[in-house]
Order: C-alpha cells, then sequence, then structure tokens
C-alpha cells in the first residue's frame, strides 16, 4: 500500500488564504496586524525561519517590526525590549526566536511577554490555559500539525499516538491538543524503554528527534497504514532530512509528512493566524 502525502505547503496556503481574508476584515476596523519578532546573534538556521516568518506576514498583509539584537545581548536588555513591545499598542504579537544565546535564560525572557501577544504559546498563562482546553495562543508548530488532521478529515478519537519529543514548543503542547481529540497519548523521549515496540503498535506517530546519528524512524518500526507525522529538519550527509525517510515510510503508511515540504511551512501559517488571533483579542480589550 502506498499512502496519502499531506502536503504542507498544500495546507499552509490554505491557512494563509483565511488569513488573508482575516487580515483585509481587521484592517476595516482600523486594525493592522502587526508582529514583531526578535533575534538575537547570527544562528543562519535561526536567521533563515524569521526570514521565512517576516516574508509570509507580508504575503497576508500582516506588517513586521524586526529587532536584531548583538549576540551578547543582556537579560536586563532583551526585559526591556520585550517589555517596550509589550506597551507599544501598534504590535499585537511577539516573538523571539529560539534558541537563545547562553547568557540568556529561555524561561524568563519568554514569560515577559504578554500573554495576549504570545503568539508561541510558551507563557505559563497561555501554557497552563491550553491544560485546561482553555487557551487562544497555542505553540505554532503543534497548531499546525492538528490543522494537517483536520485538512484529510484524520479523526483522533481513541487512536494510539506516540510522540517523541517532550519539548515546550513541539512535544508539550501537542499531548494536551491530542488528549483534547480523544487520542491516548504515550509521550515518549530519549529515556523511554521499548520505543519500537511502542511504535509498532502505533495508530499515529508524530517524530521530532532531528539527530539521524542516534534516532531514525524505519518502516519495520511502523505498522501497517500508520500515520506519520515528522517534525524534525536537520541536516545529514548533505541533505536536509527529517527523522524517517519518506519515500520508505510512505510505502506503508497511510499517511505522512514529507521533510521538507510538510510541518516546517504549517508552523509559519500557524504564526499568521496567531498574530490575526492575538490582533483581534487586542481589539476587544479596547486597545
Ligand atoms: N525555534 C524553532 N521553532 C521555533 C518556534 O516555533 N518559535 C520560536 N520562537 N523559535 C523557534
Amino acid at each position: 500500500m502506498v499512502g496519502t502525502k499531506i502536503d504542507g505547503n498544500i495546507i499552509a496556503q490554505s491557512v494563509k488564504d483565511r488569513v488573508k481574508k482575516a487580515v483585509e476584515e481587521l484592517k476595516t476596523q482600523g486594525i493592522t496586524p502587526c508582529l514583531a519578532t526578535i533575534l538575537i546573534g547570527d544562528n543562519p538556521a535561526s536567521a533563515t525561519y524569521v526570514k521565512n516568518k517576516h516574508k509570509a506576514c507580508e504575503e497576508v498583509g500582516i506588517v513586521t517590526k524586526d529587532h536584531k539584537l548583538d549576540a551578547n545581548v543582556s537579560q536586563i536588555q532583551i526585559n526591556e525590549i520585550i517589555e517596550n513591545l509589550n506597551k507599544d499598542n501598534t504590535v499585537h504579537g511577539i516573538l523571539v526566536q529560539l534558541p537563545l544565546p547562553e547568557q540568556l535564560d529561555e524561561f524568563v525572557t519568554t514569560s515577559r511577554i504578554s500573554p495576549l501577544k504570545d503568539v508561541d504559546g510558551l507563557t505559563p498563562h497561555n501554557t497552563g490555559l491550553l491544560s485546561m482546553k482553555k487557551a487562544a495562543l497555542v505553540a505554532c508548530t503543534p497548531l499546525g500539525i492538528m490543522e494537517m488532521f483536520d485538512y484529510h478529515g484524520i479523526d483522533l478519537d481513541g487512536k494510539n499516538v506516540v510522540l517523541i519529543n517532550r519539548s515546550n514548543l513541539v512535544g508539550k503542547p501537542l499531548y494536551h491538543l491530542l488528549l483534547e481529540k480523544n487520542a491516548t497519548v504515550f509521550a515518549c523521549h530519549s529515556k523511554t524503554k521499548n520505543l519500537t515496540e511502542l511504535c509498532q503498535s502505533a495508530d499515529v506517530i508524530i517524530t521530532a528527534v532531528g539527530n539521524r546519528d542516534k534516532f531514525t524512524l524505519t518502516p519495520e518500526m511502523i505498522k501497517e497504514g500508520a500515520i506519520v507525522i515528522d517534525v524534525a529538519i536537520s541536516r545529514f550527509q548533505e541533505k536536509l532530512v527529517g527523522d524517517s525517510d519518506f519515500e520508505q515510510i510512505i510505502q506503508k503508511a497511510s499517511f505522512a509528512t514529507p521533510v521538507p515540504g510538510g510541518v516546517g511551512p504549517m508552523t509559519v501559517a500557524m504564526l499568521l493566524k496567531n498574530t490575526i488571533t492575538a490582533a483581534s483579542l487586542s481589539s476587544q480589550i479596547g486597545r
């Protein structure tokens, strides 16, 4: 059996089309949605991600404010920049690109962002709301994956989902979103025993390891007709790869995402959607 490719570029475009209409609607109400990004240091991958985010904003009519900071910026300086953006009524979303240089604390930094402008869904306020099914702003990659399931009419009710990641940006928010859909979620990580057996019995595998020297999801590790969502992207043998080889895994899976062109474009599309949500939230509280 050859499965169906879940094409992130096509699904992301459908999200962007909806966002573009929402931007036009907000503009008729006198609100021009604006995303402020903060990029610290000279990590080339982060610079590319931020550039892609700006380009996508431009495509749908979202204004961007770009803050590029020196790698040795202090915690006090970054806190002050975030405070100023929190107070700036023309800014609706704030994104601090991760990872941060060593001297900066990720929790301290992201916690400073106003929960109403937290388009990454990383503040304690928004992560708490997510665990109670009340979040308005949720991390972009998990949201994008849920959008992919929706697009293909994939019902998660009662499904066994193996999640191979426990990060704040991917694994933890996904855990809650999947539970909300009545999936049984196995939250796996580097210390999990019997990962192969767990994968072999899973209806859905969402993998985000990103280190081919340590981990590859092979066709032998999945059951016939499983759904494979590959979140990872890393360079391996001169190529950009995920945790699995799409061409091989799709021979056995019912649905699978390629890398590149799978989850990546969805992360950007959902950032646009979150920025619109944040702009609407600010209008509801009269700013
Ligand atoms: N670095 C990798 N992915 C992300 C993301 O979704 N948001 C932020 N802020 N940084 C990232």
